[in-house]
């Protein structure tokens, strides 16, 4: 069976968000920069880089950094000057050799669509990635505050589609229900997201059980220190522990 995140981040993905431009990666790859100036030097990778929003921005001051992402239609709206630098795969098999990146950027959520036991051995296989002092930052949803402010239906017009979009927590995952209208033919789509909520106490755990030390966390793209209660985003960046081996 296919999943949602195989289908789901077309060219529809891309009018409904595009909102989320390079103003907003601008700011966050300066606040990435400034609290890991890691990130400026050597292999970087931008995992699930999308149309490679932040890549192109990361390029500027790092020629090292590349890009990955499962979806062709975004890869495929990327910029000329990123040709050479994306890769087209699937997250959980990584073309890359073990202890050979000094970063690994997941912009915007893209972690959280496996299970429990899927989203953790990605960790772990992530971790394993990093070199010595290497990165890895998680951009995430700050669980509080998505249930806080979470809007259960609302209709949109974008480029247009029109989408009505209902939203519930669902156990343990955010479930995002679009029906998508296309203005000229009438003809209507269905999308379903699902993205598990954790906790940012369960992302620790999950970092810790993976050999992974949160060094900075932050609650927003311009480095506002994280407070659950009020913060949007949960971003940690994470580091390899050298004293706790990983299971
Ligand atoms: C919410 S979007 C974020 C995109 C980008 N980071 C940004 O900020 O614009 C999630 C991205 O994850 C990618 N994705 C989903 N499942 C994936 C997988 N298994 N392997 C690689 N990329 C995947 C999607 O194609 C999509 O580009």
């Amino acid at each position: 069976m296919r999943e949602w995140f195989q289908d789901w981040f077309d060219q529809d993905y891309a009018a409904i968000y595009s909102g989320r431009g390079p103003e907003e990666a601008e700011a966050a790859v300066a606040m990435a920069l400034s609290l890991a100036p890691e990130l400026a030097r050597g292999p970087v990778l931008d995992l699930a880089c999308g149309s490679g929003r932040h890549l192109a921005v990361l390029r500027r001051t790092n020629p090292l950094a590349f890009g990955l992402d499962l979806s062709r239609d975004l890869l495929e709206l990327a910029p000329g000057e990123l040709r050479g630098w994306l890769l087209r795969g699937d997250m959980r098999a990584l073309p890359v050799r073990e202890g050979s990146l000094v970063g690994i950027c997941m912009w915007f959520t893209p972690f959280g669509y496996f299970s429990d036991e899927d989203n953790r051995s990605l960790l772990l296989h992530l971790r394993r990635l990093l070199a010595p002092g290497g990165i890895l930052l998680l951009d995430y949803m700050n669980a509080q505050h998505v249930r806080a402010n979470l809007v259960h239906e609302d209709e949109a017009l974008h480029h247009g589609l029109r989408v009505v979009s209902r939203r519930s927590v669902e156990g343990h995952r955010l479930v995002k229900r679009m029906v998508l209208t296309r203005l000229d033919t009438g003809a209507t789509r269905k999308v379903t997201e699902s993205v598990r909520l954790y906790e940012p106490g369960d992302l620790r755990a999950m970092a810790r059980e993976c050999g992974l030390d949160v060094v900075h966390e932050a609650g927003d793209y311009g480095g506002e220190p994280f407070r659950e209660a009020s913060s949007p985003r949960w971003i940690g960046f994470l580091r390899p522990n050298v004293v706790e081996w990983p299971s």
